[in-house]
């Protein structure tokens, strides 16, 4: 598949030695960039959510290390270059990719930053690679459910954001079937739930989407069950932060409730991404699951809603287990979970 004009997503700017990223904290009313100058900046973006999604969290923290190495000036670098290093693995815990990125550069370490800098651009150099080959894939996938629907008008429904803002910027992974089945001629619809608490899918998704001519409705979580029960979506596609070897796949918050709201409604469930997200966790040895800051629930904008009186809870990442997936693409094809 020919590759759009990539978004960046997250880009290195080798004249200014600064890593920069659209600040999705922002969107969608405002389009900015946010400028890291050093690996400190580049944990606080990662952390906070300026950018976020996993592939693009990995290719961040890799562009991180190229960042310190680029610019270090100390005298011991392996040390210091470590120290970076377990800064990053410190932002978020669930996504594969921030680990398997650090992981990998980890041992150009001792070599030095030039070793280090190489490393990085590998780590990324393969993220867009991923990328491009999922859309090869995607298409399949979409001649595959087109001809099971027996129509080419497909409606999508996705939850969180697992777009173009996500990722290098290409495809993005769960919007990758949504893209190329519009690109190829296909009547496309997408339904996105908002996904509370961060509303990456009304902020993010709908944006994106949107953006790309493509007809989107958001909804709000609550409203999942009605929807799928209405026959409103002919296939659900979700991204993932990591899929395990026995396929349970952890997700934004909300997927699990999707998941089994569409299998109660016989609604296909397909997971995509990339396999620098897989990992060997299972459904009963999952991976850390993130609890982000209360005043994300507690408040919205400014505005308090949860009163002091309450506590709150603050999942960021539930698991869908296998028996709930039907199918899994990954730039290696299709894989078969519970194939319809
Ligand atoms: O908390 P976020 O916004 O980083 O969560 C993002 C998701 O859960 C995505 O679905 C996942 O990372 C896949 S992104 C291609």
């Amino acid at each position: 598949m020919e590759s759009p004009r990539p978004l960046d997503t997250v880009r290195y700017i080798e004249e200014q030695k600064a890593v920069k990223l659209i600040n999705q904290r922002k969107l969608p009313e405002t389009f900015e960039y946010f400028t890291a100058k050093t690996v400190e900046d580049v944990a606080y973006a990662i952390k906070n959510m300026i950018v976020r999604g996993a592939p693009a969290i990995g290719i961040t923290a890799a562009y991180g290390m190229k960042l310190f190495a680029d610019t270090y000036k100390g005298k011991d670098f392996e040390h210091d270059a470590r120290r970076a290093l377990e800064l990053l693995k410190r932002t978020r815990p669930t996504g594969k990719n921030l680990f398997r990125a650090l992981n990998h550069i980890e041992k150009a370490i001792d070599k030095g930053p030039e070793a280090v800098i190489k490393a990085a651009d590998e780590v990324v150099e393969k993220e867009k690679e991923y990328e491009r080959r999922i859309a090869d894939r995607s298409l399949k996938f979409v001649e595959m459910i087109s001809e099971k629907l027996g129509k080419k008008e497909i409606t999508f429904h996705t939850h969180c954001n697992a777009g173009r803002l996500a990722t290098y910027g290409l495809f993005g992974t769960a919007t990758a079937p949504i893209y190329v089945a519009h690109r190829n001629g296909y009547r496309v619809r997408a339904i996105v739930d908002e996904t509370r608490p961060v509303l990456q899918g009304a902020r993010l998704t709908a944006r994106e989407l949107s953006v790309a001519g493509i007809d989107t409705t958001v909804i709000p979580d609550t409203a999942i069950g009605l929807a799928l029960m209405k026959g409103l979506s002919d296939v659900v596609v979700v991204g993932a932060d990591r899929v395990c070897k026995d396929r349970s796949v952890t997700n934004k918050i909300g997927t699990y409730v999707l998941a089994t709201l569409a299998k109660r409604h016989n609604v296909p469930f397909v997971v995509v991404a990339p396999t620098s997200t897989f990992d060997e966790c299972t459904f009963d040895n999952p991976p850390p699951i993130e609890e982000r800051d209360e005043r994300e629930v507690r408040y919205i904008r400014d505005v308090k809603i949860v009163p002091d009186g309450a506590r709150v809870l603050n999942y960021a990442f539930d698991i869908t287990p296998a028996e709930l997936i039907n199918y899994v693409i990954s730039e290696k094809g299709i894989h078969e979970v519970n194939p319809i």
